[in-house]
């Protein structure tokens, strides 16, 4: 089993990957750490133990830091409306977060492990930033990080950017500069992976709580990825991450080195990726550039229908 921490802001496509991450015999998660991204901090906390509170899953969750290291907060509420998971019904909430900081729970468990777990993100990288800084010790304890973020073409919130890299563009910095390795999944991939109307209607066929949450989430997703975006499919940017967890094979990903923009105006934001090698600096991450659409969609698949 893959020992990782999932750090998320849910969020739509977060939901998914909790829900995914949860039920797979592949990976184990040992916390859910919380940050404010899609919503603030005290909504999107809620939304996690909601999610895991309806899935049944026995997750630890950690509330973190309520904005980014240095800039205004940015959230989604276009995208994810007024509660970061519009469109969804939860069962009155009794789960509770543990009482201790998300960034102290991410340094105790990497400085308790033998180097084995792996960070997730798919949500702006304040937390893991803040526990590098506050604890550089954990640097080697770290065995990769597998985040959701960026673009080595366009972004989704400016031409440049994507939005979990410039709502904490510093953290991200600190991320890709921390010499540990990073998988990048940027909307280079995860927009070739549509919700389309179809696609919702075939998971809802599991008939069970998550096919349940999931239709519930993509329908609200769908329809305000409509309204920004114009597309039919919602992107379903987050839970790609852990399908390359569960099936490396499911992304394609190539070595480059990626650099944050945390200087300029225009591009404030924007991962470059040297793809073609042209600064002929050794890489620091693995940039996913392409993914099997079907093989996705199994893996989602496969996941709902692990619930009962
Ligand atoms: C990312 O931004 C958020 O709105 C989504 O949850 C995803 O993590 C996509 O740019
Ligand atoms: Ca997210």
């Amino acid at each position: 089993k893959q020992k990782i921490i999932l750090d998320c802001d849910p969020g739509h496509d977060d939901a998914v990957a909790i829900m995914l991450a949860g039920s797979s015999p592949a990976i184990e998660v040992l916390g859910i750490t919380i940050v404010a991204g899609n919503q603030t901090l005290e909504k999107t906390t809620i939304n996690a133990l909601n999610v895991c509170q309806h899935l049944g899953l026995d997750i630890p969750v950690f509330s973190g830091c309520d904005r980014p290291m240095i800039r205004e907060r940015k959230i989604a509420d276009d995208i994810h409306g007024e509660t970061g998971l519009d469109g969804t019904h939860f069962d009155p909430l009794t789960k509770k977060a543990e009482n201790k900081h998300a960034v102290q729970f991410i340094i105790d468990r990497l400085m308790a492990s033998d180097g084995d777990i792996t960070l997730v993100s798919t949500g702006p990288l304040t937390n893991y930033a803040m526990a590098l800084r506050l604890e550089p010790a954990i640097t080697t304890k770290i065995k990769q990080f597998v985040l959701m973020g960026g673009s080595y073409q366009l972004g989704n919130v400016t031409s440049a950017a994507e939005f979990n890299i410039i709502a904490d563009a510093d953290a991200a910095h600190v991320v890709f500069t921390s010499g540990r390795k990073v998988v990048m999944i940027g909307l280079d991939v995860t927009r070739k992976v549509l919700c389309y109307p179809s696609i919702v209607e075939r998971m809802g066929k599991a008939d069970n709580k998550a096919s349940k949450l999931f239709v519930d989430l993509m329908n609200f997703y769908n329809h305000s990825q409509k309204e920004v975006f114009g597309w039919d499919g919602g992107p379903l940017h987050d839970p790609v991450t852990i399908a390359y967890l569960i099936d490396p094979s499911v992304v394609t990903a190539k070595a480059m080195y990626t650099e944050i923009d945390i200087r300029s105006t225009q591009s404030y934001g924007r991962t470059n990726c040297d793809y073609f090698g042209y600064l002929k600096k050794e890489s620091n991450s693995y940039v996913g550039i392409d993914i099997d659409v079907d093989k996705f969609w199994n893996i989602i698949e496969d996941g709902i229908k692990m619930y009962k």
